[in-house]
């Protein structure tokens, strides 16, 4: 079985000293479900402070983004070089980087490639927009970003790869996908990963979903099959929150 995996992607929030000691009191609380792999995505200030609050828990520590270059003249941007060691996941392709930060298929894939090149694992995310979705490009769109962002990959880095599908009109607005409808996009991710990679090794590969993942729908997505976990936003900001999303995935799943 995959193992689960739920990240919190915390996006612009929390100073340095709130997110540390946010951690500090969930590291405790996590503790007993270490079944789930559990990773907190807080913004690069604070990777330090969470890395270190946070080291010996078996929580996973994650950035948000990074730049493809080693090191350069790119003012503002982190370097996969000064993750390693502070991070074992980075966020890669996220609707909010792609919307207003530039981001671009191209951008992903090179910095997917700069990701695995360097130790870091990539959570991938895809996802269409609400015209998309209403228009019926769901399918085209997502299959579109797999491709792109895996274009060169080897197959041996599989395994340090998680997807991440999240429909860009169900993030931070309250209108979740049904549960159908994201078991049904993760399962096509997959088959795009079973087309560039073969079956087998799609099978492996952990799909989360994400978009308005609260503890009050967690169980419904948690119990479809091809999703592995979730990337969550707004409820994981909060302890009791985050701590029962993965209560829940853990119940889900039979662990
Ligand atoms: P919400 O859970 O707040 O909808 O955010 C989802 C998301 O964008 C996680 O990356």
């Amino acid at each position: 079985m995959r193992q689960p995996i739920i990240a919190g992607n915390w996006k612009m929030y929390k100073t340095h000293t709130e997110a540390v000691a946010f951690v500090k009191e969930l590291a405790p609380a996590l503790a007993p479900f270490s079944a789930v792999e559990r990773v907190v995505c807080p913004p690069f200030i604070a990777l330090a402070g969470v890395s270190e609050a946070l080291a010996g828990t078996g929580i996973e520590v994650g950035a948000q983004s990074m730049h493809w270059e080693a090191q350069g003249a790119f003012t503002s941007q982190i370097a996969p070089t000064m993750l390693q060691g502070l991070v074992g996941y980075v966020i890669i392709g996220h609707s909010e980087c792609r919307q207003y930060l530039n981001e671009t298929d191209e951008t992903v894939n090179k910095k997917v490639k700069a990701a695995l090149a360097y130790g870091l694992k990539p959570i991938i995310a895809v996802g269409e927009s609400l015209t998309q979705f209403e228009a019926g490009q769901t399918d085209t769109v997502v299959t579109g970003q797999v491709r792109a962002a895996l274009a060169g990959v080897d197959a041996a880095n599989l395994n340090n790869i998680v997807m991440a599908y999240e429909p860009i009109w169900a993030i931070g607005t309250g209108k979740n996908a049904s549960s159908e409808i994201a078991n049904r996009v993760v399962g096509l991710v997959r088959n795009t990963l079973a087309e560039l990679y073969g079956k087998p090794a799609a099978e492996t590969v952990r799909i989360q979903y994400g978009g308005s993942v609260k503890p009050d729908n967690m169980v419904e997505y948690m119990s479809q099959p091809e999703i592995d976990g979730a990337l969550v936003g707004g409820a994981s900001l909060k302890v009791a929150d985050f701590t029962r999303l993965i209560e829940l995935a853990a119940q889900a799943k039979g662990l």
